[in-house]
């Protein structure tokens, strides 16, 4: 079976589907792979580098889409659908993009294709996670990138000069991002403070070390998957009050509430931007699902009310060589379970198999997608 890596072509975007480790073990396993010219640039991989772990290079996307299986971090587009093989298979993050045009232009070639983002959350996929191994890094830098903006340090300081006080950073949402933001805020020395509508993420923020801004007297919220589903109005109320009074303190604020398949949550309004300290810093890591601060902008960094609101929507493509292994290694995983170097094996009805296909001989099959189809 020929494998394919197709160069990212979206704005911003570092990453590279496999890495060349990763591409000498499909080798072993049987797989033949090549990759398109430059496609690891971004992500500090050459061409030769791909050449010595025993891959191929086409010299353009045209050259490189003619293959069994083509596999790349963003969603393809029309431009590249057009290019490939008549009943080839394509892998990549789609599902959160889905675009009626591309999906159309798959099924007209028959082209099946699994994404990345609806992988299930289930134990046995955590490898193929890939949703999990991006969320990870981007919590990560979304510290930094915060640290970087605020004009004073995280940790306590004590010097002959003075005591310097810790800084304060406020966490909305204790999933996989949030965590690491925990682990890494608390690292570096500040005092971390979290909220989230889930009760039992309360043990996990205290392991970190943070403490957990419990909602009193409110019901929570429906989960469903491991993702916070449905939260009461009466929650998001209780919540507001008890925000309000923390953001007032806070100088580093890492907004990361996503509810599965809606608009994120405004959790952020600008009023309450407007009762923050001067020289504060928020990041909203929700920007790109609609966004969890009322004032934020995708991409953008902007200064409101004296605070500077960050609006990064790809974290991970700014850690492009930590980014792209692990996405390397969610994807390969997944072909792994998928397929054989003879071909897929098409069990329609296991679970992994069923919860990431998307088109299918034809036809858009993943129920979810429908229901967003349907909608729009
Ligand atoms: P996750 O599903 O693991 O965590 C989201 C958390 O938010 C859950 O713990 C959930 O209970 C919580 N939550 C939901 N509503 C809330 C509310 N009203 N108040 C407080 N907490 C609430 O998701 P993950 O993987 O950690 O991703 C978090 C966010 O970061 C998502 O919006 C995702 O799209 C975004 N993201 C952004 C990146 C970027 O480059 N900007 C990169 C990776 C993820």
């Amino acid at each position: 079976m020929q494998l394919a890596v197709l160069k990212e072509t979206k704005d911003y975007e570092k990453r590279v589907a496999l890495t060349p480790d990763i591409v000498k073990q499909l080798l072993k396993k049987g797989f033949k792979v090549q990759v398109e010219a430059g496609a690891g640039q971004n992500s500090s991989i050459s061409d030769q580098e791909y050449e010595n772990a025993g891959a191929t290079i086409a010299k353009d996307a045209a050259a490189a889409a003619k293959a069994d299986v083509v596999l790349k971090v963003n969603a393809f587009t029309e431009e590249e659908v057009v290019k490939m093989n008549e009943g080839a298979v394509a892998i990549s993050f789609m599902y959160a993009y889905t675009i009626p045009s591309v999906l159309e232009a798959m099924n007209k070639k028959k082209i099946s294709s699994f994404s990345m983002d609806a992988v299930p959350r289930i134990s046995r996929a955590q490898k193929m996670d890939a949703l999990s191994s991006q969320a990870n890094l981007a919590g990560y830098k979304t510290v930094l990138l915060g640290a970087n903006a605020l004009g004073k340090i995280f940790p306590l300081m004590m010097t002959a000069a003075g005591t310097i006080t810790p800084s304060k950073v406020l966490i909305f949402g204790a999933g996989v991002a949030g965590l690491q933001a925990i682990a890494t805020a608390k690292r570096l020395g500040a005092i971390v403070e979290v909220t989230d509508v889930r009760p039992e993420t309360k043990e996990q923020v205290e392991s970190l070390g943070g403490r957990f801004l419990t909602v009193e007297g409110a019901e929570g919220v429906t989960v469903e998957g491991g993702y916070a589903k449905e939260v009461s109005a009466d929650f998001l109320q209780k919540q507001k009050e008890l925000i309000q009074e923390k953001i007032k303190d806070a100088d580093l604020v890492i907004t990361t509430a996503l509810v599965i398949g809606k608009k994120a949550p405004v959790l952020i309004t600008e009023e309450m931007v407007k009762s923050m300290k001067t020289g504060s810093v928020i990041v909203d890591m929700a920007v790109e699902s609609g966004g969890n601060c009322e004032v934020s902008e995708i991409h953008q960094t902007v200064v409101k009310h004296g605070v500077t609101v960050i609006g990064e929507a790809n974290l991970p493509s700014l850690l492009p060589v930590n980014a792209s292994q692990l996405y390397a290694t969610n994807i390969s995983t997944l072909l792994y379970h998928l397929a054989t170097p003879e071909g897929f094996k098409w069990e329609m009805d296991e679970e992994i198999t069923k919860g990431s296909l998307i088109t299918h001989g034809g036809e858009t099959v993943h129920e979810f997608t429908l229901g967003i189809l349907a909608k729009s």
